[in-house]
């Protein structure tokens, strides 16, 4: 059976883009592949952080995982697998910082401020690691993290041509709708989840559905009132577009759509369709029958890792 990875960083309330670029493929390669999901809180720690804010959202991730369906793969949180972080430091050693600098995340967020952790310019390092460690054929991830498995590849190709076949290169796999959904009130901009927390524009998978009308309502749009406003144009529209984009990967079509008004109505609906059930889920869960799942899943990802690791300290000369 083949192999899926992915992790998601515990940096805010997750959000719809999440969901819908990364979340909901993880629940639906399920059927077809053996599931590593993680929670990847040492990528957490690469910006500024708050360590009882960090526990909390590790938790709530945790839940949301296991209420988003992904209920038959093996979840872990990242820094209680030692291994991710033993593979980094070997792996530092194949990756350069040529290919580093190169990260656009790392050029946007912290090139030339001297207080940038180091931790930010070596983070798809630790990337590759979570995913080489497993030995994964797929790893379904939203738009923005494309450059990051390529990396993974490259150095997975490089190590392999060093010092013998350890490394399986895995494939990037995107969402048809969703892989990039953009914020609500800067169109132009990713959903993030590091957003402010009250920030408009970004719709959290815990957001009640009040909230939800609210957000979309306020969504930015254009002063565009033809006959056909309603459509889709990433250069001129990036508000509307994103709006279809969100109705289209929310399962709802936007046929007969020819207002603004009418469009956000849609998109609330198909929104809170989308949200409610994972809502009630969340809700219904125990936490400590979430904290044994994950408990159950890291003692089998030691154990699935442990002989990578041993291959790769092999191949290198330890
Ligand atoms: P992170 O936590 O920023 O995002 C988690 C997943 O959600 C996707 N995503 C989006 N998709 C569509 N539209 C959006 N607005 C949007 N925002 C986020 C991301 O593409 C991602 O799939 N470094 C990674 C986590 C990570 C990882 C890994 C992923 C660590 N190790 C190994 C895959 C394999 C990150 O911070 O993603």
């Amino acid at each position: 059976m083949s192999r899926s990875l992915s992790l998601i960083t515990p940096s805010g309330h997750l959000t719809l883009g999440n969901y819908l670029g990364a979340l909901r493929p993880m629940a639906e390669r399920q059927a077809a592949s053996d599931c590593y999901y993680g929670v990847s809180d040492l990528h957490a720690l690469t910006t500024r952080h708050d360590p009882d804010r960090l526990r909390v959202l590790t938790a709530e991730q945790q839940r949301l995982m296991v209420a988003a369906g992904l209920d038959r793969s093996t979840l872990f949180v990242q820094s209680r697998v030692t291994a991710h972080a033993e593979l980094t430091y070997l792996l530092e050693c194949v990756a350069t910082t040529g290919e580093l600098n190169r990260m656009i995340q790392f050029k946007e967020k912290g090139r030339d401020r001297p207080s940038t952790r180091c931790s930010l310019f070596t983070y798809p390092v630790l990337m590759a690691a979570d995913i080489l460690l497993y030995r994964p054929e797929t790893v379904p991830v939203g738009d923005d993290q494309r450059q990051h498995v390529e990396l993974a590849r490259d150095v997975a190709q490089r190590f392999n041509a060093t010092y013998g076949e350890v490394f399986t290169v895995p494939r990037v796999t995107t969402p048809p709708a969703g892989a990039r959904v953009m914020d609500l009130a800067e169109p132009t901009r990713k959903m993030s989840g590091s957003s402010p927390e009250d920030h408009p524009g970004c719709l959290r998978l815990l957001d009640p559905p009040d909230v939800v009308r609210r957000k979309v309502a306020r969504a930015v749009t254009d002063s565009d009132t033809g006959a056909d406003a309603v459509r889709a144009d990433r250069e001129a529209k990036p508000g509307v577009t994103n709006l279809l984009d969100i109705l289209t990967a929310c399962g709802a079509s936007a046929e007969g759509l020819h207002t603004y008004g009418a469009l956000k109505a849609a998109v609330t609906d198909a929104v809170i369709a989308v949200l409610e059930p994972l809502q009630q889920r969340y809700a219904d869960l125990d936490p400590a029958e979430v904290a044994a799942v994950f408990e159950a899943g890291e003692q089998r990802c030691r154990e699935v890792t442990a002989p990578v690791l041993a291959d790769v300290r092999r191949a290198m000369g330890l």
